[in-house]
């Protein structure tokens, strides 16, 4: 029997505005929550029990996994009323293990989408005794992450959380999200305050020698932190390019979700997911894109890298590129969103209002008419 611990409680900032009411790891990723790849990939690698540590939206974790029984996992929930930081969630929950001090306890960022070969970190863990020992992979810009330098033997010389000078800039091996911690090593971690794992317990166990091992594994990883990667982890588990035992369909180009429609002359690819109640319309063509639950694709609109909030609707001839349209929003037809573009929950987005080509020009008519807005700066010189 295997325990983990699932960092599940931060606030998810930038992936706004899709987190306003949903947990980032919640977030649909190839039609299910993210976390449920991620557990069904630790059950596969013998964990029976989970405990999630939750804070923002902690609700929504337990209303949808439950104890977790028809997950075939045990699921357990400690939430912090304030986020106590990464190390404090983790001694936070320790209270819900029931494994003694030398057993193996795995940690996870619950943001990783990884091809890891868990089982052998663990077993590696055991027959090293180490005390912590973290999963690394290579980025060709570590700068966003946790920069580990290890010696020969794979032990960690320092831990560099987000270095801000170029100096700090001394290997590529980041930390990858996933550790092995002896149950002890967590029971030492100070309770009831704010603590960061990655700041103040990892540099401190090095200090005090501690055996730190890093494994570099250089299987597919993926931060689910940004837009951008969210879209890309949905279609690589969509297209098969990593494996998870929760993706609810077979691998290809598209899934649909049960209840979603999509018209004959409707083009989807590069993974997108269309969900639940979900409508693509004739002529529309979607690529490596997430189509929440109710949102509506008008009729020829190009949908490319973006997601679709639930319940949003993207009108006639409208084209996204590496756009996030929030929930309930409303793009109307003619509309050009450039990459990076994100719209907020259940605003209206008029006829062409953005664009980045010319377009078929004109102005709407009523308060907001050329004629209108002309005559008040006559009337105020
Ligand atoms: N319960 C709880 N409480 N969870 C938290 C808290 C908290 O106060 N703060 C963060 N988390 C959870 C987040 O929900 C996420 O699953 C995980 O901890 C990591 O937080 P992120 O905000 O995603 O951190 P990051 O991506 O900037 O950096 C971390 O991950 C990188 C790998 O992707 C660090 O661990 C880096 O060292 C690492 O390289
Ligand atoms: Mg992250």
């Amino acid at each position: 029997m295997t325990e983990a611990i699932m960092l599940v409680g931060g606030k998810g900032t930038r992936l706004r505005p899709l987190t306003t009411h949903t947990p980032k790891p919640m977030l649909p990723v190839a039609g299910v929550p993210f976390i449920a790849h991620q557990l069904a990939r630790a059950a596969a690698a013998g964990v029976t029990r989970v405990v999630l540590a939750t804070s923002y939206l902690a609700e929504v974790f337990e209303d949808h996994f439950q104890d977790g029984s028809p997950y075939g996992i045990e699921l357990v929930y400690l939430t912090e009323k304030e986020p106590l930081g990464t190390g404090g969630a983790i001694r936070n929950a320790a209270s819900g293990l029931t494994c003694g001090p030398d057993e193996p306890v795995l940690v996870f960022n619950g943001d990783i989408l990884s091809g890891l070969d868990i089982a052998s970190l663990r077993d590696g863990h055991v027959a090293a005794g180490a005390d912590v020992t973290l999963h690394l992979t290579r980025v060709e810009d570590p700068r966003a992450f946790g920069l580990v330098p290890t010696d020969a033997h794979g032990r960690v010389l320092e831990f560099l959380e987000k270095p801000e000078t170029p100096e700090q800039i001394v290997t590529d091996q980041i930390n990858a999200g996933c550790y092995v911690f002896t149950r002890s090593v967590i029971d030492r971690i100070p309770a009831g305050r704010e603590v960061s794992v990655e700041r103040e317990t990892f540099p401190e166990l090095l200090e005090t020698g501690a055996l730190v091992r890093g494994v570099v594994d250089t299987s597919y990883w993926l931060d689910l932190g940004t837009p951008g990667a969210f879209v890309r982890g949905s279609a690589d588990l969509v297209l098969g390019l990593v494996d998870s035992p929760a993706v609810p369909g077979p691998t290809g180009e598209a899934l649909l979700l049960p209840g979603a429609t999509v018209a004959p002359a409707a083009v989807l690819s590069s993974g997108t997911v269309v969900s639940e109640g979900a409508v693509v319309e004739a002529g529309a063509i979607v690529e490596g894109s997430v189509i929440l639950p109710g949102a509506v694709i008008g009729p020829d609109a190009y949908v490319k890298d973006s997601i679709v909030g639930a319940y949003a609707t993207v009108g006639a001839r409208s084209s996204l590129d590496g756009a996030v349209i929030g929930d309930g929003a409303t793009v109307e037809s003619d509309n050009e969103l450039p990459a990076g573009i994100r719209i907020a929950c259940g605003v209206l987005l008029p006829v062409g209002a953005v664009r980045t080509t010319a377009g078929p020009g004109g102005c709407p008519a009523g308060e907001t008419s050329a004629a209108v807005v002309h005559a008040r700066s006559v009337a105020a010189r």
